[in-house]
């Protein structure tokens, strides 16, 4: 079977999820550490090279503030809880996003993590928080202008893959398998340009619904697509 080289997933539903068992929303966000510690497992076990979980969007910091504190101090535990083992899994752990928005410790603590992975040479997990494609593009076209305007860099020069370089994902093949639970079909400001090619499956199961045989759902799913790029 065909498998995908780099995963994207929109993980969403939580707060639906919740809603149906009569819990509060953050309940929802704490069953959804299971079916990502899932996801991790299976593409380290298939051998999948990248895997890139978008948790929390540009957008999501307008939401109630106790929601985005429920939220934040959940990435704080996980990290806590499960850096050692991937570490121990070999795989390389990266957070992509707006991070000087995150607080301080959280910040310190991703760069821990990151520090503590970066030699691994199993799975490349990126998780995206506070991360959105416009923002990444922007910030992107902000250093690339710098570096023409100091002379280092000769605009003439910028084409897509030097461009795509200063991207949060520069080292990365794109994304071949673009997957969003939670029954909406849309990209909600995830990788603009990294998903140019990839092929979309949508699922309405919830997030923590999202178990191994949905995930092989998709992936006999992208088996069966006939891939062409123009
Ligand atoms: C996804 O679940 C998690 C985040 C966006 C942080 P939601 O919280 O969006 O749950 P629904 O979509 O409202 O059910
Ligand atoms: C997308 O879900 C962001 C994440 C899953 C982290 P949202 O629930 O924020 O997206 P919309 O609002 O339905 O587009
Ligand atoms: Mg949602």
């Amino acid at each position: 079977m065909a498998l995908p080289h780099h995963i994207a997933i929109v993980m969403d539903g939580n707060g639906r999820w919740a809603g149906a068992r009569g819990e509060p929303r953050t309940a929802g966000h704490r069953a959804g550490l299971e079916p990502v510690r899932m996801v991790i497992r299976e593409c380290a076990a298939l051998r999948i090279d990248a895997l890139t979980l978008f948790a929390f969007s540009s957008e999501n910091w307008r939401r109630p503030e106790a929601e985005v504190a429920t939220l934040m101090s959940l990435f704080m535990d996980a990290l806590d809880r499960e850096v050692a083992e991937l570490h121990a899994n070999r795989v390389r752990l990266r957070i992509i996003g707006n991070r000087q928005r995150l607080a301080v410790r959280l910040q310190t603590r991703i760069a821990e993590a990151e520090a503590l992975t970066a030699a691994n040479d199993g799975l490349r997990l990126q998780v995206a928080v506070s991360y959105g494609g416009r923002w990444d593009v922007v910030e992107a076209a902000k250093r690339l202008a710098a570096a023409a305007a100091s002379g280092a860099l000769r605009a003439g020069d910028i084409d897509e893959e030097r461009f795509a370089r200063e991207l949060q994902l520069h080292a990365l093949p794109d994304h071949d398998l673009f997957i969003r639970t939670g029954g909406d079909h849309r990209v909600s400001n995830f990788l603009l340009w990294n998903i140019a090619y990839a092929e979309l499956f949508f699922t309405d199961v919830l997030w923590p619904d999202f178990n191994a045989a949905e995930l092989q759902l998709a992936l006999e799913d992208f088996a069966g697509r006939e891939r062409r790029f123009g």
